[in-house]
Parts: C-alpha cells; sequence; structure tokens
C-alpha cells in the first residue's frame, strides 16, 4: 500500500540517521512516531527486522512507554487532565463523561475517526481545575456536563 511504502521509506531514513544501532532504539521510536504520528505495526516490524532484534523487544518498549501510541489518533485529540489538582477537582467524573459521551475506552478512536481520548498530568494550569485539552486549545472549570457541548463544538 502507498501510505505503508512511505512508512517505510521514513522509517529507514530515521534508522540511518541513527546508524541501525540498537541501542537506539528508543531515540528511533520517538522519532518514528514524531514524524508518522503513532507507531503502525508495520513500522514496528521493520525497525526489529533492520536493527536485527526481536520484533517482541521492540513491542515491549514501545509499549512499556505511555508517550508511544500503537493507534493513530483521533482528527481531534481531547486530553482530560488528571494531576492532582484536576483530580481533587472532577478530573475522573470528566474522564467517564467522556467515555460516555463518545462510546469508547481511553486511547481509542471513534468509529469516525473524528475522536481520541486521553487522561494527562497536570498540563500547567492547575487555577483552572479541572482542565481539558482539545487539540491544543485549554478549556478550564470543566464539568461533565459541559462535556456534550464541548465535543459539540469540534463535531
Ligand atoms: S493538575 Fe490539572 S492543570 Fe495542573
Amino acid at each position: 500500500m502507498q501510505h505503508e511504502q512511505r512508512w517505510y521509506d521514513e522509517t529507514d531514513r530515521i534508522l540511518t540517521r541513527n546508524n541501525n544501532d540498537p541501542s537506539a532504539l528508543i531515540a528511533i521510536l520517538q522519532d518514528a512516531q514524531r514524524k508518522l504520528g503513532y507507531l503502525p505495526k508495520a513500522v514496528l516490524a521493520r525497525i526489529a527486522e533492520k536493527l536485527h532484534v526481536p520484533l517482541s523487544r521492540v513491542y515491549a518498549v514501545a509499549t512499556f512507554y505511555k508517550a508511544f501510541k500503537l493507534k493513530p489518533a483521533g482528527k481531534h485529540v481531547v486530553k482530560v487532565c488528571l494531576g492532582t489538582a484536576c483530580h481533587i477537582k472532577g478530573g475522573p467524573q470528566i474522564m467517564t463523561a467522556f467515555e460516555n459521551e463518545l462510546k469508547v475506552k481511553p486511547e481509542d478512536v471513534t468509529p469516525d475517526g473524528a475522536f481520541s481520548f486521553e487522561s494527562v498530568r497536570c498540563v500547567g494550569c492547575c487555577g483552572l481545575a479541572p482542565v481539558i485539552m482539545v487539540d491544543e486549545n485549554f478549556h478550564g472549570k470543566v464539568t461533565s456536563k459541559d462535556v456534550k457541548q464541548v465535543l459539540a463544538h469540534y463535531r
């Protein structure tokens, strides 16, 4: 497929920049994710093949670090802050409200590809707790009741 060829080309460039060095696995995965938005299975397999390391090792690293995404994100990414201030002020209830409204679990993408959502730790504006981000936009003092309206704004 065409996009797979692009993935392989990008991945090969990243591997070459890192001298196909297995000890640079984390840096290689970071670069690949930055370039491709997430780490498709085919890319993990390519990395394992070129570095001559077992695919299981590449998977172990990619799944250990929360920063690595193995699935593509939605068109809009909702991040619900669960740092201490936001947790106390209702962050978990907001997570549940998004889950109920979008009918997907955190990290999953809605069937129409429009939204994915995830939890994050303190986004640096605790005075506005509880805080969510949609793409690059901050929304403060959010309640569960606001969730529908926030999503409608981005639909
Ligand atoms: S804890 Fe949510 S912004 Fe700091």
